[in-house]
């Protein structure tokens, strides 16, 4: 069968979905596999308890058992193209509420997941556009810190529309203890960038807290690359997928801004959702028109179900509570064992762990060691624990002759206490290994 060009962009192997395959058919191999390679979200009672109570309470109004029908009639009916009203409409009072960000519901659309936003967002803002003289220019999508987000790579309709900024690295304390880093912005790099001097950048894109490092750009980085943007007159996209208000997986004390030239991009998730495809774009009028009319044409109108659950749940501030109270503390235990077993498992051995500021994973870097993580990804699948390895987190980056990105690994710290341990442990023995023969 002949795919056109669109088709075999779409369907061509990439290195990651491979990989993703791959852990995928680990899973469901009969050998034990200490999971610590996906981005699913942990399995939270409380969590569970309150999705469970409100989807019950979708099919009925009462103690009597009548059906809820306003649940009923959403979900039987298409929403309009921008998504659903009535959740819309207790987004904005819920941002209004806490942010002061003066919304109103012509601020905000719906898309079947965050992954769907991007879609559309880097396919509004990178590829080619027509200049004054109807020439056509290219513009790229601004990655102002790699590594960033897997996801973001394949998703152009045409190409690759990237340019990329590597990170600053810092060696920095985490709770009075040696042995981390933290990657900054490197803003010098970022305002020589040919590209961007020459208006050939359509957006600023980052995510915050970022996946896969756990780190989370400071206020003063944001404001900087806020401040970029306008100068360029280009918007500064933020992936909230792991950040405040829901699920606030966010440990550093930082702020969350909007303003008109912000689009902001939340997700239903990392809350405990995934199965829901529910995103939530807040962004000026004119983007949230175009992604309307990009939802019309690809999805009708974004699915309501997720809607339905989280409506009752935004109105009346649970969500932010759940957030606050469960799935922020659950993590951020996490992060403290998966860094206390890794401490141990490798001694003194070269390990360096990004400071864990949010997010679902540890970003661990082995400096110097013999062979690339992709190699050890290979080793540390033999034995049953599977990891991502960090060359595939450096969009629109070449990285053949940047040895730091192979040097580190991403590990989610959303796995049960025994699947952390077990998995800790085999990292150890193969990484301390690698070690001790390269030095024979
Ligand atoms: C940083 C980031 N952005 C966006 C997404 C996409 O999430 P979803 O489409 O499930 O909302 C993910 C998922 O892992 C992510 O980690």
């Amino acid at each position: 069968m002949k795919f056109s060009k669109f088709g075999q962009k779409f369907t061509q192997p990439t290195g990651i979905s491979q990989l993703m395959d791959d852990l995928g058919d680990a899973l469901k191999s009969d050998q034990p596999v200490n999971m610590l390679g996906g981005g699913n979200p942990a399995k939270i009672d409380a969590v569970n308890e309150l999705f469970l109570e409100t989807y019950k309470a979708l099919g009925t109004d009462n103690d009597a058992g009548v059906p809820n029908s306003s649940a009923i009639i959403s979900m039987a009916n298409y929403s309009n193209p921008q998504g659903d009203s009535a959740f819309i409409d207790a987004l904005v009072s819920f941002f209004n509420r806490h942010y002061d960000w003066d919304l109103t519901s012509e601020n905000i659309a719906l898309t079947n997941g965050s992954q769907n936003a991007f879609f559309y967002l880097f396919n509004l803002f990178g590829g080619a556009f027509a200049d004054e003289q109807s020439q056509s220019v290219d513009k790229s999508i601004l990655l102002p810190l790699t590594p960033e987000y897997i996801g973001y790579s394949d998703v152009h309709v045409e190409g690759q529309h990237f340019a990329a900024v590597l990170p600053h690295i810092d060696e920095v304390t985490h709770d009075g203890e040696e042995g981390f880093f933290k990657y900054r912005v490197d803003f010098d790099a970022l305002e020589n960038l040919p590209a961007l001097q020459k208006g050939r950048i359509g957006a600023i894109c980052c995510s915050r807290p970022t996946n896969p490092t756990g780190n989370v750009l400071t206020d003063d980085e944001m404001a900087h690359l806020a401040e970029i943007a306008k100068r360029y007159d280009i918007p500064l996209i933020i992936d909230n997928a792991y950040g405040m208000p829901f699920p606030n997986i966010i440990y550093s004390d930082v702020n969350l801004t909007w303003d008109d030239n912000t689009i902001l991009c939340f997700s239903l998730s990392k809350i405990g959702l995934p199965g829901m495809r529910t995103g939530v774009i807040v962004a000026d009028k004119e983007v949230i028109e175009a992604v309307s009319a990009m939802n019309a044409v690809v999805n009708l109108a974004p699915t309501r179900f997720g809607a339905a659950i989280a409506t009752p749940l935004v109105k009346d501030d649970r969500i932010k509570q759940l957030s606050d109270d469960d799935i922020k503390p659950f993590y951020q235990q996490q992060a403290s064992l998966a860094v206390k077993l890794l401490k141990e498992a490798l001694g003194d051995y070269p390990l360096m762990i990004h400071k864990p500021e949010g997010a679902i994973f540890l970003w661990l870097w082995f400096k110097d060691l013999p062979i690339s993580t992709l190699e050890l990804y290979e080793r540390l699948k033999e034995k049953g624990t599977l990891i991502v390895p960090s060359q595939y987190f450096f969009p629109g980056v070449d990285v053949s002759d940047y040895q730091h990105a192979h040097e580190c690994v991403r590990m989610s710290i959303a796995a049960d206490e025994q699947t952390l341990t077990d998995g800790i442990k085999v990292i150890g023995e193969v990484v301390r290994e690698l070690y001790d023969e390269a030095k024979k």
